[in-house]
């Protein structure tokens, strides 16, 4: 498969999680990849490189915008090219309401979801060509719509919606096309963990994840608690490559249906 023969992608929060699936889809399509997480990124590079396809993975904090200038300057470099950026790292941690949110807790979410995509379109758009490019960004159903106990989540993911409306409008000349991605629940650490089980499932002692996909998949249109990391990354191939070509300012739900279920 070809589809991003010959195109070079950026990818943060690449070092595990749907992040490592971006990368190692877009290589299996012919990219090569510059893959940034804070944590360490041997795996991600052997998913990328077992395709044949060449991986600069080094670590750079969203929040540090000369960091990741850096480093994303040193991956082109490397690379020779800039086509495609997925501005996916992200957090979440409250389960709490609003009012009870810390200062802390709140800023963290802010500057990870919303500041890191910010600082990542701002490391990478001076390095895009003359045939210009696609920048995915990924927010949530909870970019769409408002759910307990997730108030700076929430925010973040409503934020990066309008950051990404604006870039649509401000880089459609130079070619360069702006998408967003709103994943439902994805099986992932974010969600495949105790607390997460604990919190679907009150009432239940240690509860597993075959309890938390019954009561998620009972909010899906489709049979199904979570999607996998895959599914989002298979919505990112298409709208990096150019059969996209003329997609922008688009909103690309890959839920299960959650969102639409009466
Ligand atoms: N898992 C879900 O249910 C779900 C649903 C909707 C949207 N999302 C979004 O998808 C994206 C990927 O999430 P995931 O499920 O793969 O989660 P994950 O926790 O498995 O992976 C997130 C990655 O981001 C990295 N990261 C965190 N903070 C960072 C920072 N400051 N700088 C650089 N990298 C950082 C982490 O190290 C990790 O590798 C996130 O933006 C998340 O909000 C996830």
């Amino acid at each position: 498969m070809s589809r991003l023969a010959g195109k070079v992608a950026v990818v943060t929060g690449a070092g595990r999680g749907t992040g490592r699936v971006h990368c190692e889809r877009m290589a299996q399509e012919g990219a090569d990849v510059i893959a940034l997480d804070t944590v360490e990124l041997d795996g991600t590079a052997g998913a990328v490189e077992v395709h044949g396809r060449r991986c600069v993975a080094l670590r750079a904090d969203v929040r540090d915008l000369d960091a990741l200038t850096e480093a994303v300057t040193h991956g082109v470099a490397e690379l020779g090219r800039l086509d495609i950026v997925v501005a996916n790292a992200g957090i979440h941690a409250t389960g709490v309401p609003a009012w009870e949110i810390t200062e802390d807790a709140w800023q963290s979410t802010l500057d990870v979801n919303l500041t890191g995509a910010w600082h990542t379109v701002k490391a990478v758009i001076p390095h895009f060509g003359a045939d210009g490019g696609s920048i995915i960004i990924i927010s949530s159903t909870n970019g769409l719509r408002g759910t307990a106990n997730t108030a700076d989540y929430t925010a973040s993911k409503h934020a990066v919606v309008g950051l990404g409306r604006t870039l649509a409008n401000e880089l459609g000349q130079q070619r360069i096309r702006v998408n967003t991605v709103f994943p439902g629940a994805v099986g992932t650490a974010m969600v495949l963990n105790p607390a997460t089980f604990a919190r679907l499932c009150p009432g239940v002692e240690n509860p597993t994840s075959e309890d938390a996909a019954k009561v998620l998949a009972a909010r899906n249109l489709l049979p199904v608690g979570w999607v996998d990391p895959v599914d989002v990354a298979n919505a990112v191939v298409f709208l990096a490559s150019d059969e996209a070509r003329y997609i922008t300012a688009a909103q690309i739900v890959v839920d299960a249906g959650l969102t639409q279920k009466a």
